[in-house]
């Protein structure tokens, strides 16, 4: 009797032996069920009418995630991929994402921190991001009410597309640390403000769509970081031509002088008897401003309120063709 227990012994520590061996390193399980993954860099989770993401282990090394096309509506890695190059995660139902590693993922997995208090408090702690290297993060057509969480860690991203979502401010610190951005997709949202600082140091920005958003007016200091070949986009807004814009209308004629920032469709909503106009062909008059006659006099006051270290045109009375002279005033 206790002869072939012995021997059942032996031979299930010889399996266990050999499997070991063979199995080492472990082969790394190498695609979530249902997924493509053409190479060991790509996991296509597109189109499978996924309401939760896979949680597997070649997520937190993929280079390319694409969970595009399903029913998602939260996304989170538990720990970080620092491999992680693009991350697609169009066409789902996401309201609300953050690329900060969740610490109590155990509890809170998808526990929502309201900004921007919150946010600013992350900020001020340090905060581990679970996609640093990203290159690309597109999120199009979701159901986003703010920008994503945390995107400061991710300080090598060059295309952000939230484009066809429910974002309706951009604030001073959404975007800051992404100092590689080249293009940022908004349009189709519900953006009726934009902080003056939202795109303060994002010197390498090529595009910046806005168009069909709920914008009525801008400060030009918004635009004046991206410098040289910034193209915007402005269609679709309900822009509101009165005096107020007539300082954003003498940087769009200076910078269509110089062929700097490119300004796209900056078309007029209101009032109605400028409805249709393009902003840049309007004279300040046009706008409701004081005209040159009016600022000639002596005598002529005029109050101006500058943003620290920010950059003001102010109009000169003699007009050239159809161009505004102006100064380039740097505040102190
Ligand atoms: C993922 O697969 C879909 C087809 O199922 C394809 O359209 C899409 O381009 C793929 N994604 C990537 C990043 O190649
Ligand atoms: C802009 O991008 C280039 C290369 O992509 C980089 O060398 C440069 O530092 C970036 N600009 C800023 C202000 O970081």
């Amino acid at each position: 009797m206790a002869l072939p227990r012995q021997l059942g012994l032996v031979v299930l520590l010889l399996l266990c032996g050999t499997q070991g061996r063979w199995s080492s390193p472990i082969p790394l399980a190498t695609c979530p069920e249902a997924c493509v993954c053409p190479d060991r860099t790509q996991i296509n989770c597109s189109s499978l009418g996924l309401s939760v993401a896979p949680r597997h282990p070649s997520m937190s090394r993929t280079a390319d995630l694409d969970l595009s096309h399903n029913l998602l509506r939260a996304v989170a890695l538990h720990r970080p991929n620092l491999e992680l190059r693009a991350l697609r995660l169009g066409n789902n139902q996401i309201s609300y994402l953050s690329l900060c590693l969740d610490m109590r993922s155990s509890d809170g997995g998808g526990r929502r921190l309201r900004a921007p208090e919150a946010w600013r408090n992350q900020r001020s702690k340090r905060f581990v991001s679970w996609a640093p290297s990203l290159l690309l993060l597109s999120m199009e057509k979701n159901r986003l009410a703010e920008t994503p969480r945390g995107l400061g860690g991710s300080r090598a991203l060059q295309v952000l597309q939230l484009s066809y979502n429910q974002i309706s401010t951009l604030d001073a610190g959404d975007l800051e640390g992404l100092w590689q951005l080249k293009e940022l997709h908004l349009h189709h949202n519900l953006i009726s403000s934009l902080h003056p600082q939202a795109f303060m140091g994002l010197t390498n920005l090529t595009v910046i769509d806005l168009s069909f958003n709920l914008l009525m007016s801008v400060s030009p200091a918004t635009f004046l970081s991206p410098r040289v070949g910034l193209e915007v986009r402005g269609d679709g807004n309900p822009w509101r031509c009165d005096c107020e814009m007539a300082s954003l209308k003498r940087w769009m004629a200076l910078d269509a002088d110089r062929d700097q920032r490119l300004w796209l469709d900056m078309v007029c909503f209101s009032p109605s008897s400028l409805a249709g106009r393009d902003l840049l062909q309007l004279r300040e008059e046009d706008l409701g401003c004081p005209g040159p006659s009016a600022q000639n006099r002596p005598g002529f006051h005029h109050d101006l309120t500058v943003d620290q270290g920010s950059t003001v045109l102010l109009p000169c009375s003699i007009e050239q063709g159809s161009h505004l002279l102006g100064y380039v005033v740097d505040s102190v």
